[in-house]
């Protein structure tokens, strides 16, 4: 499916949308440059998934988990270079939880510890300074 979202609050509004289908157990993969809207559509699975907190880009945290109807577990491995390093961390142990959904930011530098795993790849693109294409493909 592709959808086309004209602010940062549709984007949201489409993850809202995810979030509420998910039933435990999924791995989201979001690819897309920095400032496609990752994080804002995480934020609003988040909604979906029922997290009363605010979500925050866990960029230095690697992973931060928020509790909902499912754990939310969020990941950005920006900063990984390979799956070894994401496992060594203690953040692979989340993969495939079933009463949680796993969503990463960055997924393609630690796509060797995923590769086992069905994922729902959901992709970004910037079309102009509101505009974004997402596209979502189940794997
Ligand atoms: N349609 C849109 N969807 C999502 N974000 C948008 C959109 N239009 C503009 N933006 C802006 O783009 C930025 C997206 O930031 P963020 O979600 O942190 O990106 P990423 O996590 O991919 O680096 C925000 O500043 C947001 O306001
Ligand atoms: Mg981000």
């Amino acid at each position: 499916m592709i959808y086309t979202t004209k602010s940062e609050s549709e984007t949201a509004d489409l993850g809202r949308k995810i979030g509420e289908q998910l039933s435990g157990g999924e791995i989201i993969t979001l690819s897309g440059d920095l400032g496609a809207g990752k994080t804002a559509l995480t934020k609003g699975i988040a909604l979906g998934l029922g997290v009363c907190e605010t979500v925050v880009s866990p960029t230095f945290t690697l992973m931060n988990e928020y509790s909902g109807r499912l754990t939310l577990y969020h990941y950005d491995a920006y900063r990984l270079g390979g799956g070894r390093e994401a496992y060594e961390a203690g953040i692979t142990e989340y993969f495939g939880e079933k009463e949680g959904v796993c969503v990463i930011e960055w997924w393609e530098n630690i796509a060797d510890a995923l590769a086992a795993y069905p994922k729902k790849h959901i992709a970004i693109t910037v079309k102009d300074q509101n505009t974004r294409i997402i596209e979502i493909v189940d794997k």
